[in-house]
């Protein structure tokens, strides 16, 4: 944090706005008004992206005074690794909408701090290319796998196996995307189908997936084309071999498209399925988007590693409680398990009351995804460093020296009652 001040003295400035909302409205200017929306939005009225906010507001902090915070250690370990910051970047797919390098330019920036980047299962580029991307800035940077359960189990054991071999040290199954929220903003520009598009290069780079396409042109009903939905047809086509043009005259873009919004998701799985997913692999198991102790207690009973307490950034029942609210009882039902949340962190506070009620650490969305939006790799970058900065800075002055301190309440949390 000291090098972020010391860079303001000699005029320096950052690239990207260091705090959230401006950076948000900087983001906003930079971006087509479709990838903004769909970044920004949440779900239906967007009640819960503001509860998500709202129940970190609702926490303060009473800073203690006279200990001796001069040295200070804001590492962690998870599964099996010591971090320097207690935060994760949580899955974000199509990435390309935000930025041309997309999930490359994400993967360099954390492998350069060492911060655990979580491959989205929508991502705008393979797994592999994003391991590589990592590998030469950070040999072996943290790395996890995000899967949507789809309904070929086949093309779950392909995912799972190719995460393996990338290096990735944990399998992150996101729960609370069985179906696709109701997205008013996107809803409204009607823009969705041509926007997943973008968001299907774990899938087109799959062998089993593209066994399942082989030969197949696409035979459903032809999309108006405009400006819009050529550019975004054309970036799904991208991600074939051969030239775009081939791709998009034989309807082959259009067919992975179809084809991945018939398997994707498998909305029947249950708890039961969790033994089949555990025979499969040997990465620790963590289930993302878990809001309620009793399903918290169903994980431990069936064998998980870890849970991300998220409801996915507002974006899929609108109306669902805030993260930060759902946390304390989720630690309470699950004591042994690292339990990482997200959901509306945004600064370092937020940080230091997630730790406070329980957290083992946190998972940063959007506000890396508009630094990408930016500033590229750069853009991830200052993002990451200005909240390991605000967080490092947050703890001492709250008079704890290290994330210990935190978790062990030596610093209180109030309710605020104005
Ligand atoms: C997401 N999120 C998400 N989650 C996931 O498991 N797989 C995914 O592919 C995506 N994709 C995605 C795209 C975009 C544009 C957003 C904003 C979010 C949810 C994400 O991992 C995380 O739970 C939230 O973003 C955290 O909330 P904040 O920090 O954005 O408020």
């Amino acid at each position: 944090q000291q090098a972020i001040y010391t860079a303001g003295m000699s005029g320096h400035k950052p690239t990207v706005p260091i705090d959230y909302s401006a950076l948000e409205a900087a983001a906003e200017e930079a971006m087509s008004r479709e990838a903004f929306a769909y970044i920004a939005g949440g779900a239906g009225r967007e009640s819960t992206m503001s509860a998500n906010r709202r129940a970190f507001e609702r926490w303060r902090i009473v800073p203690r005074m006279l200990r001796d915070v001069d040295s200070r250690d804001t590492s962690i370990e998870l599964f099996g690794r010591r971090l320097n910051q207690p935060f994760v970047l949580c899955p974000i797919g199509v990435l390309e909408m935000a930025h041309d390098e997309a999930d490359i330019a994400v993967a360099r920036a954390a492998a350069a701090r060492g911060v655990p980047m979580l491959f989205s299962n929508q991502a705008s580029r393979p797994m592999e290319d994003c391991a590589a991307a990592m590998d030469t800035v950070t040999p072996g940077a943290p790395r996890w796998f995000q899967l949507y359960w789809s309904k070929s189990d086949a093309l779950v054991e392909s995912l799972v196996a190719r995460a393996e071999a990338c290096g990735c040290e944990a399998l992150v199954v996101t729960l609370d995307t069985t179906l696709l929220g109701w997205r008013s903003r996107d809803l409204d520009m009607a823009h969705l189908p041509f926007l997943l598009g973008q968001g299907i290069a774990q899938y087109t780079s799959d062998p089993v997936f593209r066994k399942s396409l082989a030969g197949a042109s696409d035979n459903g009903p032809r999309p108006k084309i405009t400006t819009r939905t050529l550019r975004n047809v054309l970036a799904a086509a991208r991600h074939f071999p051969g030239s775009s043009l081939r791709a998009l005259t034989s309807g082959e873009a259009l067919a992975a498209v179809r084809q991945f919004i018939a398997t994707y998701s498998r909305p029947n799985i249950t708890w039961a399925d969790l033994a089949w997913l555990r025979e499969r692999t040997r990465l620790p198991i963590v289930l993302k988007g878990v809001l309620d102790g009793a399903d918290a207690k169903l994980a431990v009973e069936h064998g998980v590693d870890g849970l991300i307490v998220s409801n996915h950034g507002g974006r899929q029942v609108d109306g669902a409680r805030a993260s930060l609210d759902a946390l304390p009882e989720i630690v309470a039902a699950a004591p042994d398990l690292p339990v990482i949340l997200d959901s509306g962190i945004r600064g370092g506070a937020d940080v230091f009351k997630a730790l406070a009620l329980g957290a083992t650490a946190v998972g940063l969305g959007r506000p890396y995804a508009y630094g990408l939006a930016l500033a590229g790799e750069t853009g991830v970058g200052e993002v990451l460093d200005n909240l390991a900065a605000d967080f490092e800075l947050t703890m001492a002055l709250a008079g704890c020296a290290d994330i210990a301190a935190i978790r062990a309440g030596d610093t209180r949390l109030v309710r605020d009652e104005t």
